[in-house]
């Protein structure tokens, strides 16, 4: 049965909560089956599927596109649709682009930043808002850990209180130090989810491609559950060499145990 805003937060100090990211309808599937309960279509996308070198660039139409994709394979899955660069700039802006996420299949909404008049608007029109702070990757200048000073520590942990306060249900933290992570998680009622942000978090949310393995590069917060990259070099090794030899489509049979028309 598909969860909701109020089920992630009762969550909170008692059980841990698993997020990952998809942006395709076969991924979106296999997660669902696998018994994670809530996807984030990130606009991650960008980056680790569309070859941008920033999230700036995604638009809302490419999160339309991969949110609808991410319903269609995880129907019974509560989705996070992200709220691109600048589509969260006002706060009519922002409930008219959050509508057009939640006509895509989208259960609630995310946005980067303490948005604060944002948020509160977007929940007095009855849409359930995940934050996110510490690093955010549309306005970074770089991928580096923050809050390391006690300034920045200071300045994060007030960002945070301020999501929960103007109604978000949940608070992505990225990037910060492990203690940081701890703290904000004990003064916060909401479930933090953290990436990078330590084990003390409420949840832990991983980009689908750093757990697959699939791409060239991996935030070094990131686990490789598997190597997906270096099985598809294989896999298109193999292929180019029976396409040659005319193994393939010849021994088809032996792979599939049925015929293909
Ligand atoms: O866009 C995204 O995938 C995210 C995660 C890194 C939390 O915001």
């Amino acid at each position: 049965m598909k969860m909701h805003a109020k089920d992630f937060v009762q969550m909170k100090g008692i059980k841990p909560i698993a997020m990952l990211t998809a942006y395709t309808t076969p991924v979106a599937r296999a997660i669902e089956e696998a018994g994670i309960p809530i996807i984030l279509i990130g606009d991650t996308v960008g980056m680790v599927e569309m070859g941008f070198d920033s999230t700036r660039q995604v638009t809302m139409e490419h999160m339309e596109y991969h949110v609808g994709a991410v319903r269609r394979g995880a129907k019974k899955t509560h989705l996070i649709g992200d709220l691109p660069y600048q589509a969260d700039r006002d706060p009519e802006t922002a409930l008219a682009n959050a509508k057009r996420l939640l006509a895509a299949g989208a259960d609630s909404i995310k946005l980067e930043g303490p948005k604060t008049e944002v948020i509160t608007y977007l929940v007095e029109n009855g849409i359930s808002v995940v934050g996110h702070t510490g690093l955010t990757p549309q306005t970074a200048k770089s991928f580096k850990k923050v809050g390391a000073t006690s300034s920045e520590a200071t300045r994060i942990a007030s960002e945070a209180e301020a999501i929960q306060d103007a109604g978000a249900f949940m608070v992505v933290l990225e990037h910060i130090p492990y203690s940081l992570g701890r703290v904000i998680t004990k003064s916060l009622r909401v479930p933090t989810i953290g990436i990078g942000a330590g084990a003390d978090c409420d949840g832990q949310v991983l980009v689908i491609n750093d757990a697959l393995g699939l791409g060239d590069y991996w935030p070094p917060f990131s686990k490789q559950y598997a190597h997906t990259s270096r099985t598809i070099i294989k896999v298109a090794q193999q292929f180019s060499s029976e396409v040659e030899s005319e193994e393939f489509p010849n021994n088809i049979m032996q792979f599939t145990g049925s015929e293909n028309s």
